[in-house]
């Protein structure tokens, strides 16, 4: 063995009797990708080494010189001049053999009573734990641009839809309030697999644990971690909290695919509800009168990416026996991609709905075709006394004849609406508007403006707990 650790192949080297073939040592790196936990494989060695020394199992000297040389390497990470080698397989081994080159002996000694395995599920933990708090403030943001948005539009109107079809008329700011549900849960779901990720897997070791008298609780108190895995074998083998992250990321991504449909299609110029500023659009390269809504159509698209990321994570965890198995150096880079495009689609829709124009004459104008009030009128038929059934039945036929006379309903004279109920007062014209239709719906969950502005309060004393 030499002196240091500067080959992958020299930290096991006594048990082979030929070198790693080039292929192989490519095929199993993962330095490329894993330097990303650069920083918390560190914090993760600080926190082992100062439970080491504080339990005797190596000396305060070998604790000093640990934490002089991960120091420095620490500064190499952040300026970008660390060396990473293909040789040394992965992060781990990189920050080790560098710091026995920088402290000598006392560098082989940080990996007493601790494996790859346990190493590497911390880092991931704390890495991932970062991650998720980062996402969550990510999404606070995008809440706070809707309910900027929504605040503006409590009042104004446009046609709601069922199976892409006119239905009955809410108000922007009602709509609007629905992402903010959904992606008020995705805040809650990120919460939530935070706890299962904030739990220390270093001790675990290889796989049994480890005979050195290790303060497990320590080390998690130092990482900020909740409290230790309770078993060995399953904290260096199992994935389910990246797998959960990945969960809950594909259906942040799900409503953000779903609100940018709505939103190329209120940009489009045949609907022309909205429009999106221009540094989030793209031209065309041959239609000069193009503005595309590229930044929610590649949203759109990039869902994909995530769910597809979901589904190699849960097929890498699947059919795998205990306990740690290299197939386990799969998750990162679809955990890694899954982070970086959720976090760059959440930044991006948070500045881009702060940057949306409404049309408000355009919605107005969507709500007024289409019956939307039809409902409002056999409502209305209802509190006269005729039962919802007979009621519905002789609205159809009041929006068959303006259906035919290309009008609507509200086009028609108190006597014309009498031949379909002769219940009809000329009262009616008051639930037949927009504004009556809206703000009758006055109730928790409704879209009348009062609502919508009650609603938009609670959101935002959400957002600041
Ligand atoms: N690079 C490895 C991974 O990401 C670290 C653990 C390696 N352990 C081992 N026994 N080969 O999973």
């Amino acid at each position: 063995m030499t002196s240091q650790l500067s080959k992958k192949g020299e930290a096991w080297s006594a048990r082979f009797s030929e070198p790693m073939s080039e292929l192989v040592k490519r095929y199993t790196a993962s330095v490329f990708f894993d330097k990303r936990l650069g920083l918390f494989d560190i914090e993760g060695s600080l926190a082992h080494a100062d439970m080491l020394a504080t339990q005797g199992i190596i000396s305060a000297q070998d604790l000093a010189d640990i934490q002089r040389g991960l120091t420095q390497i620490r500064g190499e990470i952040e300026r970008g001049e660390f060396e990473w080698s293909l040789d040394l397989e992965d992060v781990h081994l990189n920050i080790e053999a560098r710091l026995t080159h920088l402290i000598g002996d006392a560098g082989k000694r940080l990996h007493t009573g601790r494996s790859r395995n346990d190493q590497v599920a911390t880092d991931i933990r704390l890495w991932l734990r970062s991650e998720i708090d980062r996402i969550g403030e990510l999404l606070a943001q995008l809440r706070g641009s809707l309910l900027d948005l929504a605040e503006r539009n409590a009042a104004t109107i446009l046609p709601g839809f069922t199976h892409l079809q006119v239905a009955q008329p809410v108000t922007f700011g009602h709509h609007l309030l629905a992402y903010v549900e959904m992606f008020s849960r995705d805040s809650e779901r990120m919460a939530d697999c935070r706890k299962r990720t904030n739990r220390l897997p270093l001790g675990a070791a290889a796989l049994a644990g480890t005979s050195y008298p290790i303060d497990r609780e320590r080390v998690a108190k130092t990482l900020g971690f909740d409290e230790v895995c309770r078993n060995s074998l399953d904290a260096v083998s199992d994935r389910d909290f990246a797998i959960e992250f990945c969960a809950a990321a594909a259906l942040i991504m799900t409503h953000v695919s779903r609100f940018s449909e709505e939103l190329v299609l209120w940009m489009s110029p045949r609907v022309g509800f909205i429009d999106i500023a221009d540094r989030f659009c793209t031209g065309s390269s041959i239609m000069p009168q193009k503005k595309n809504p590229d930044v929610p159509e590649l949203a759109r698209g990039k869902t994909g990416r995530v769910n597809g990321h979901l589904m190699a994570l849960l097929t890498l965890m699947k059919g795998q026996p205990l306990a740690y198995n290299k197939d386990n150096q799969e998750d990162k880079e679809p955990l890694f991609d899954t982070v970086d495009t959720v976090a760059d689609t959440l930044r991006i829709f948070a500045e881009m709905v702060a940057g949306i124009t409404v049309k408000p004459e355009a919605m107005r104008n969507a709500a007024l075709q289409g019956f939307s009030t039809a409902t409002d009128l056999a409502d209305y038929l209802v509190k006269k006394g005729l039962p919802f059934r007979d009621a519905h039945e002789a609205v159809a036929h009041a929006v068959r004849v303006c259906a035919d006379r290309g009008i609507d309903l509200a086009d028609l004279t108190v006597a014309e609406l009498q031949a379909f109920s002769p219940l009809v007062a000329t009262d009616v014209f008051d639930y037949l508007t927009l504004e009556g239709s809206v703000a009758s719906r006055n109730h928790i969950g409704g879209t009348a403006p009062d609502q919508v502005t009650q609603a938009i309060a609670a959101a935002r004393a959400k957002l600041k707990q």
